[in-house]
């Protein structure tokens, strides 16, 4: 895993917006895993700027992580418009190869086994990118998802709806279930960069890096990915043991380079 601790979320944010961007300069046709939820906002925002100072999204395809059961794509709180009104609306990404699971599916369980064809269809994801729940969830995987899981349907903590309460007007309207790449789908992307900020994820950040590998927290699994990559602001890095060991191999969020 390469932990790379930045001062501020907004230095961490560009930080991970660089990468996004050298990942599509480099390779055009990119297939881009991409999450919500709001450490991402001020990414897509980043990527926005990016996009008009030039960087083209064009050729590249993209599969979401996740999206609520029961949720069409025009319902306000859906995945779907929340990548409208985020990023697929001020980009040029074909919107045929913007790809999210269909919530409102008749056959969920059906509709998230396509998702996952899907995804091997087009080659498999160059870059995923992640957020972090507070209770060390990945897409939608809950604590004791299986490690070898696939796009499924979940049923969300009591945690994680708490969590997505601020999104919707009333209690009962946040949904129960959601539609989840699973973990072992987030482990065959060709890379992975997760982003966490804020004291809040500091001790799910601290699970995930430095705990034992457990289902208990499923980001954990990132420890097994040779090619992790999880971008922190200081207070979200504030748990780790071996923080200044961090600090030494990525100085400033840099490589060192062998003398
Ligand atoms: C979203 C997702 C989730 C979030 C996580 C963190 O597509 O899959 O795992 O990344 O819940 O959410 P925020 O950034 O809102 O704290």
């Amino acid at each position: 895993m390469k932990v790379l601790i930045l001062d501020t979320p907004k230095v961490a944010i560009a930080r991970a917006a660089q990468t996004v961007a050298e990942t599509v300069r480099t390779n055009p046709q990119a297939v881009l895993g991409l999450a919500t939820g709001g450490t991402m906002l001020p990414l897509y925002d980043h990527l926005r700027t990016l996009h008009s100072e030039g960087l083209s999204f064009a050729g590249t395809t993209s599969f979401n992580l996740d999206e609520y059961v029961g949720l069409s794509p025009d319902h306000p709180c859906s995945y779907h418009r929340y990548m409208a009104e985020a990023l697929f609306d001020y980009i040029d990404i074909d919107p045929s190869h913007a790809h999210l699971p269909k919530g409102d599916s008749t056959n969920a369980h059906a509709e998230a086994n396509r998702y996952e064809a899907r995804i091997v269809e087009a080659g498999g994801i160059d870059l995923q990118l992640l957020g972090i729940g507070i209770n060390g969830h990945i897409g939608f995987n809950e604590p004791t998802s299986s490690l070898g899981s696939r796009t499924r349907v979940k049923t969300l903590t009591e945690s994680t709806r708490q969590a997505n309460r601020v999104y919707f007007e009333r209690d009962d309207q946040v949904p129960g279930f959601a539609i989840t790449m699973g973990v072992a789908t987030i482990l065959e992307a060709k890379s992975c960069l997760l982003i966490a900020t804020g004291a809040g994820k500091a001790e799910a950040v601290a699970a995930m890096i430095e705990g034992p590998l457990s289902a208990l927290c499923p980001a954990s699994a990132l420890q097994l990915h040779p090619a992790a990559t999880i971008v922190l602001d200081a207070a979200a890095a504030h748990c780790l043991r071996l923080r200044d060991y961090y600090h030494h191999v990525h100085p400033e969020g840099k490589d060192r380079v062998l003398a």
